[in-house]
This record gives C-alpha cells, sequence and structure tokens, in this order.
C-alpha cells in the first residue's frame, strides 16, 4: 500500500477502507509515514469529510495505536463525562461525587487546562493536599470503595492522536468534524468507560462556534460511540457567557461547595442535574431521567453529594476540612471591583474573552509549560438578562497584580449592556441520543 495512493482517493472524494486507515494511523505513529502526507491527507478529510464508518474506523485505529486503560477490576457500569471545553465550567467538580453518591461509579481521567478554558486536575490541586498522583491500582482500589476517584493522564494513551492534533493546528486543518469527532472520542474510548456522556459546548466560549456545526459534531460524536460498542449521548449547552459566576481555580472549588449544599448557580445546578440523570440512566441506577433526576435532588438536598465530595478528597490526600471552611482555599491578595458604565440589561457576555482575561490573571496556561495562580480568577455578579444600575459592580477581580488596567479593560469589554430587556438565554440546546 502506497500513502500517496490513500491521498489521491481521499482527495477524489472516495471513501478509506479498514486496512487502509489502518495503514496510515499505524504508519504514521510508528513513524514510517511522514508528517507531510498526514498533512496533505488531513487537508483531503478537510475538504471531502469521511462518511460514519470511516470515521468509527479512524476513531478505533487511534485508540489502538496506544495503551488503553481496562476498567474491568470496577465493579458496577463506568459512565464517563466529557466535556468539549468551556470558561468557569465547573461541572465536573460537582458531577464526580454528585453521581458517585447515589451508587455510580466515576472512574475520572481528566487533563490540565490551557488557554482559556480550565482543567479539572489544576482546580482539584486548589485543594491543599489533593494529588492526581496516584497508579492505576489505586485508583481501581478507590474507585471501588468510594465509587470516585481522578487521575491524570496516561502519556501512553492514544499516541496517534497527540501526533495529528499538533499536526492539524499548525496546517489549518482542526476545524474538520471527522477529525474533531475521532481525536474526542478516541481518547474517551481508550480510558475505558462503558459508557459516556457528552457536554458538547456551543457559542463564543466554545471552539464550535455556532449551533449547526456543534450539532453535526455531537451527532458525529454519538454515534462513533454507539458503533464502538458503547452507549453515548450528547447534551448541547451554552457557553456563549461563562457557566455559573466563578472563573479560576480556588474560586470553582468555593462553586462547587456551594452547588452541592444545592446553593449554587442555577445554570451550574440545571446543567448538573441534566448531565448527571444521563449518567445514572446509563449506570442502570434509575429506570428514567425523571427518576435519576429525583434521586441527584434529593442527594444534594441531604447533604449526602457533599459528605462524598468530603470523602472523595480525603481518599486523594486532600484538606476536607476546606468544605466548611472556604477561606483556606488560596486567596489572591487583592480584589478590585469592574464596575458598569451603563444603566440597563446585560444581553451579552462573551466567555472566550473573559476566560482570556483570567488566563492572563495567571488562573490558566498561555502554554503548555506556564505555570499557574490557583487563588487568582473572576467572579461575576452579573449574567445576561440581569439589570445594572450605572456604578454598579459587574464583576470582582481576584489578582495578586495591581498592575492590570488592559485585563480590566478586556473585562468591561466583554460585557454589552443594553436599554431593552434581555431574557436568559437558554442553557441547554439539545439532547442527542
Ligand atoms: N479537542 C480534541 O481533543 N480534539 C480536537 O480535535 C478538538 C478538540
Ligand atoms: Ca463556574
Amino acid at each position: 500500500m502506497r500513502m500517496v495512493d490513500l491521498i489521491e482517493k481521499k482527495r477524489d472524494g472516495k471513501a478509506l477502507l479498514k486496512d487502509e486507515i489502518d495503514f496510515m494511523i499505524e504508519g504514521y505513529t510508528t513513524g514510517t509515514v511522514p508528517d507531510y502526507q498526514i498533512s496533505a491527507l488531513a487537508m483531503a478529510i478537510y475538504f471531502q469529510g469521511m462518511n460514519e464508518e470511516e470515521t468509527a474506523l479512524l476513531t478505533d485505529a487511534i485508540v489502538r495505536s496506544g495503551e488503553t486503560i481496562d476498567l474491568s477490576a470496577i465493579k458496577g457500569i463506568k459512565v464517563d463525562k466529557h466535556s468539549t471545553g468551556g470558561v468557569g465550567d465547573t461541572t465536573t467538580l460537582v458531577l464526580a461525587p454528585l453521581v458517585a453518591s447515589v451508587g455510580v461509579p466515576v472512574a475520572k481521567m481528566s487533563g490540565r487546562g490551557l488557554g482559556h478554558t480550565g482543567g479539572t486536575i489544576d482546580k482539584l490541586e486548589a485543594i491543599k493536599g489533593f494529588s492526581v498522583e496516584i497508579t492505576n491500582d489505586t485508583f481501581i482500589d478507590l474507585v471501588n470503595k468510594n465509587r470516585v476517584a481522578v487521575i491524570g493522564q496516561t502519556d501512553n494513551l492514544t499516541p496517534a492522536d497527540k501526533k495529528l492534533y499538533s499536526l492539524r493546528d499548525v496546517t489549518a486543518t482542526v476545524n474538520s468534524i471527522p477529525l474533531i469527532a475521532s481525536s474526542i472520542m478516541s481518547k474517551k474510548i481508550a480510558s475505558g468507560a462503558d459508557a459516556i456522556v457528552l457536554d458538547v459546548k456551543t457559542g463564543a466560549g466554545a471552539f464550535m462556534k455556532e449551533f449547526d456545526e456543534t450539532k453535526k459534531l455531537a451527532k458525529a460524536m454519538v454515534k462513533i460511540g454507539n458503533d464502538l460498542g458503547k452507549k453515548t449521548s450528547a447534551i448541547i449547552s451554552d457557553m456563549g457567557q461563562p457557566l455559573g459566576y466563578a472563573i479560576g481555580n480556588a474560586l470553582e472549588v468555593k462553586e462547587a461547595i456551594d452547588t452541592l449544599q444545592g446553593k449554587g448557580p442555577d445554570d451550574l445546578s440545571e446543567l448538573c442535574l441534566t448531565l448527571g440523570s444521563h449518567m445514572v440512566v446509563f449506570a442502570e441506577k434509575a429506570k428514567s431521567l425523571e427518576e435519576a433526576r429525583g434521586l441527584l435532588k434529593q442527594s444534594l438536598q441531604s447533604g449526602k453529594a457533599l459528605s462524598h465530595f468530603k470523602l472523595f478528597i480525603e481518599s486523594q490526600g486532600g484538606d476536607s476540612s476546606v468544605i466548611d471552611d472556604v477561606s483556606k482555599l488560596p486567596k489572591a491578595k487583592y480584589e478590585m471591583e469592574v464596575k458598569s458604565q451603563k444603566e440597563g440589561y446585560v444581553s451579552n457576555i462573551i466567555a472566550d474573552k473573559l476566560g482570556t482575561a483570567a488566563m492572563m490573571l495567571g488562573a490558566g496556561r498561555a502554554t503548555k509549560t506556564s505555570t499557574i495562580d490557583l487563588s487568582v480568577g473572576l467572579e461575576l455578579r452579573k449574567k445576561v438578562g440581569d439589570y445594572v444600575k450605572e456604578g454598579e459592580t459587574i464583576v470582582v477581580v481576584h489578582s495578586n497584580n495591581q498592575q492590570i488596567e488592559d485585563i480590566l479593560l478586556r473585562i468591561i469589554d466583554s460585557y454589552t449592556i443594553k436599554k431593552e430587556k434581555t431574557s436568559t438565554p437558554h442553557l441547554i440546546y439539545d439532547v442527542i441520543t
């Protein structure tokens, strides 16, 4: 088989076969197929697309390029949740202990944040002592014992995706639905869960900004999951504005604690109940979404979810007393208030712009090697639909530096305030099963 023939085939809009896809992914992983030929192929896929079968075959080939995690030693149906990445997206911190508290085993492999979106591991590390550097055996033991554990991403998972994703980044081929869908799903499938609930974000803060494109991506991912034998569903949720009020690691831990106490922001709480209900049904702990939601709400009200968070923190070396005393979380030196220059209704908040402002404060990484400051971030006081008076605080900035005029300007620019009343935006746009 010759790579040049496969490039030509795809360039002319024909479908690639299983052995052809395997040849190219194996060759690329081991180095017998060079970057320039994969670049050309990625561009051909970008323009010609791939059918559903090809996309599933590609995903499967990427899964087989490296190690896969065997979770069979964990009792019960393991359900994973994956978000395509958002600003101030605190859901995993809430969902993991919440669904575990009603009996769903959560074996979560998580990553660190990059750019304007945060990572779950960074957030958890805002809790003193918390560590995700645990062995696979400890990970499995903890899930069997407490039904929840989080581990850092293994280096040998889907090596073909690592190479391909970096290559796409510099060849203008990231934005292709079959390539994105196979990239995300290969990582989920290699991490060993039995079922997958996807939170696919749409809007300014998401990497898919248009709803129609987001829906195509969600459908492609659900189809791949189901074709490869994993029950999969996708919730399309809003990332036009940030989720909840907090953006930044320690601030989001505090927000998660509030939410687990049943006093979290409405949007974050609702998204957690929606995603959580799908997870509970997949894990066969409830027969319907309504029944699942009831179980989750009860756990929030009774304090069961919060005590499960405590157990989870302690089992991974963290200081769980932060739950009763959030002043033990890392705290920034300065709090600065950004005030509205107008009176009216907030009609828009550009999530990625605020995400970048939080990153510039030090809450996120500009590059893979940047270090982050767990204490800094933004606390929104106003969200879309809220009424605001001139001079009223819209955002509280937590910073360790006082010279941040550019960041403050960026925050002001993220808000649009208009005379006309605007309604609160939709949170859940669609559910794909
Ligand atoms: N996230 C991924 O993991 N892969 C993509 O291709 C795009 C977003
Ligand atoms: Ca948040």
